[in-house]
């Protein structure tokens, strides 16, 4: 063995106690689990994780990491990872061309790293806490049970045609049967594409299609904050317009009574006529494990294809080190599953390592907002990993919904999808976490898979710095290039966030368009990956996040592409033109802000056309997506080559008139002055 991998194998021996990374600890959570963990469980007690045993070899390992690649996650998939075939070659990517290969000539099954050797080992262990809507309303399930149901579920594709390389759209609320269908696709090699079930039938059927569908799996009806919300009749009212939909499974998750049609099936029964055994399809490393789309800056969204090995020994990496997941821990990604960050570190980080799960169903502020933190007390939550914009709706609430319940469990608490401001991380570390827990602003993308910038794990103690996710994971190396592509090196500078080598996690290309991966992540800066983010590396070498560099705004932590927005806007026949920017917003860091321009003689008030728009854009791509502010302008700002300067209306929509700068060379100054005098109106 080189001296690189043994040391890996070392570290990693001494992250596990001596045991080999799958050997299953004593503590872990059983059934049926204990209400909430004994506090003498945790004190006292010494782990051999303890971030500061990760010191000593930290910084030289995540240098062996960049410079030789192979012999490092060569040396983790081998160990991390149950192999049908081993592979013969570690890496062959190229970044040049996008073209990106890891693990090559191995096969592997991921829904069987994820269950089946967790369920031989420790069939009674806890796989998934399901919290549903209403507190306490929870079900524990077991690897074992978990194991079932995907091999059901897998049969039930199988016996409804469903072959290696077909796509599967789900459109599902968060339940085990969701990560179970996930799974289950994983298992024979169906693709799955999950589309968030807030989503419109219209942004659903444009999903189905571009992904010719074979089959939809759904439920009867999602619960969240106490209310319904009629999953399989936007499925129907989706599927009506598209062809390759031959199969609607339908699962029960509130027992409503919905219209079924031949094309529909019953899941839960289904699943009942089928056996319980599904032996696991050995996968190529890089056959396509799934989809999943996400916002563009021009165009329609983009489905982000991520392959079996590479993404699975990242996620579960990265599971385990970023958060300090240790055996026996409950785990909680308050995520929904219809992101990315649901995908990796709700499913498959965790259950590939075999931990317990929580899988949340319900809203932060539902019954009132003190629900994450009740449930962190109820179920003894270890990690805790949620999104900035909801904690700073917590904070405004006020503490006593926090103070309210014991925190004493929590050791680590992360955040992803925006900044998190000074506030809210103070407050995070201080009144949630007491001062003692690591808070860990995670930064990544859809694209990367899973987590590439945070604060852990760390070459020292060091504290977290608010506003920073600081250091690159093992393997990444961010870069900071201008806009002519030169690399900006040294302390305390800001420039465009990309990144150098290839890492096992990234997205291989997008579903159908490998010329549209090229021209979004490869061509702007050859040779890098571009993140289309801004960042600033600070004096001690540590990363933060500046936000989008393109045309997308972040809305509660969501990527929503204003050219989407404006081509669904200029849909409404008295829309003349639009232009949509974002603008702070204290809770959800961003805002949508719609410019738009009526053709001539609309007769209607602009309340009236204002209401319409916003119908149309819950209609085509989801409430979320509703722009907060609709402002109907007699023109817009536009050079004298007709180019519209956003740049000017996004300082109008930050309340920041007084920056608009030298607006005399465009086509027609004084509409400057006139989209001014409406915004300050408005206010
Ligand atoms: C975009 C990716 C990856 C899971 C959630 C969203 C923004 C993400 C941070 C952070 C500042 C962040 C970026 C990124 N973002 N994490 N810690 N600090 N910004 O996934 O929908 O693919 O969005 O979210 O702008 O590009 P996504």
């Amino acid at each position: 063995m080189s001296s690189v991998s043994m040391r890996v194998a070392r570290w990693l021996t001494n992250q596990w106690r001596g045991a080999s990374a799958l050997t299953l600890p004593q503590q872990s959570l059983h059934r049926p689990p204990p209400l909430s963990r004994p506090l003498s469980s945790r004190a006292g007690v010494s782990y051999p994780l303890q971030l500061s045993s990760v010191s000593e070899s930290h910084a030289s390992l995540y240098e062996e990491s960049l410079k030789h690649p192979e012999q490092f996650w060569g040396d983790l998939a081998s160990r991390r990872l149950r192999w049908t075939k081993k592979f013969d070659q570690v890496m062959d990517c190229d970044m040049r061309n996008g073209q990106f290969k890891w693990f090559l000539g191995g096969s592997l099954n991921v829904s069987e790293n994820c269950v089946d050797r967790h369920a031989e080992e420790d069939p009674d262990r806890v796989a998934i806490i399901w919290e549903r809507d209403e507190p306490g309303d929870t079900q524990f399930i077991t690897y074992s049970q978990l194991l079932e149901s995907t091999s059901r579920i897998a049969n039930v594709l199988k016996r409804e045609g469903v072959k290696k390389g077909d796509i599967v759209a789900i459109y599902m609320p968060a339940s085990p049967l969701l990560a179970a269908t996930m799974l289950a696709c994983a298992r024979i090699g169906a693709i799955h594409s999950v589309v968030f079930a807030g989503f419109s039938a219209e942004a659903l059927k444009s999903r189905i299609l571009d992904a010719s569908a074979s089959v939809v799996v759904t439920a009867d009806e999602a619960v969240r904050g106490g209310k319904t919300i009629p999953l399989k009749s936007i499925v129907d009212e989706a599927v009506g317009g598209c062809q390759c939909v031959q199969r609607v499974l339908v699962s029960q998750r509130t027992g409503a009574h919905v219209p079924m049609t031949p094309r529909d099936l019953q899941l839960e029964q289904a699943m009942s006529e089928v056996s319980d055994s599904c032996a696991p399809e050995p996968l190529d490393s890089e056959d396509p494990l799934f989809m999943l789309y996400t916002s563009g800056s021009t165009g329609k969204p983009k489905g982000i294809l991520h392959t079996q090995a590479g993404y699975l020994l990242y996620a579960s990496i990265t599971q385990q080190y970023v958060f300090d997941y240790r055996p026996g821990d409950v785990y909680a990604c308050v995520a929904d599953i219809g992101w990315i960050t649901g995908h990796s570190y709700v499913v498959y980080g965790p259950l590939c390592n075999g931990a317990t799960t929580v899988l949340f169903e319900s809203i932060p502020t539902y019954p009132d907002p003190g629900r994450y933190w009740e449930m962190v007390e109820r179920l003894g939550v270890r990690q805790f990993y949620g999104a900035p914009t909801a904690l700073r709706l917590l904070l405004k609430a006020g503490d006593h919904h926090v103070h309210k319940y014991d925190r004493s469990s929590l050791a680590t608490l992360g955040c992803v999808g925006e900044p998190l401001n000074d506030e809210a991380w103070v407050w995070y570390h201080s009144v949630v976490g007491e001062g003692r827990c690591t808070v860990v602003d995670t930064w990544w993308q859809t694209e990367t898979g899973g987590i590439s910038i945070a604060p852990r794990p760390s070459p020292d103690d060091s504290t977290p710095k608010p506003g920073f996710p600081m250091r690159p994971f093992f393997g990444i190396q961010p870069v900071l290039v201008d806009d002519q592509g030169n690399e900006l090196h040294g302390p305390n500078v800001s420039g465009n966030l990309c990144i150098r080598h290839p890492w096992p996690g990234m997205a291989r290309s997008i579903y159908g368009d490998h010329g549209r991966f090229m021209d979004t992540y490869y061509r702007p800066y050859p040779g890098l990956y571009f993140s289309g983010d801004g960042a600033r590396r600070d004096g001690e070498g540590h990363y933060q996040i500046t936000g989008r560099v393109d045309d997308v705004i972040n809305v509660k932590g969501h990527r929503i592409g204003t050219a989407e927005l404006e081509s669904c806007l200029d849909h409404d026949p008295r829309v003349a033109e639009t232009a949509v920017v974002g603008f702070p917003h204290d809770i959800h860091g961003e805002g949508i802000y719609g410019y738009v321009i009526l053709k001539d003689g609309v007769c209607e008030s602009d309340e009236e056309v204002i209401k319409g728009l916003r119908n149309i854009v819950r209609m085509q791509i989801g409430g979320f997506a509703v722009p907060e502010i609709l402002m109907i302008v007699p023109g817009l700002p536009k050079t004298r080559s007709g180019k519209i300067m956003r740049r000017i209306l996004r300082k109008i929509a930050a309340d920041r008139h007084d920056e608009l700068g030298d607006v005399s060379t465009l086509a027609d100054p004084s509409v400057v002055e006139k989209i001014v005098q409406g915004h300050t109106k408005r206010n």
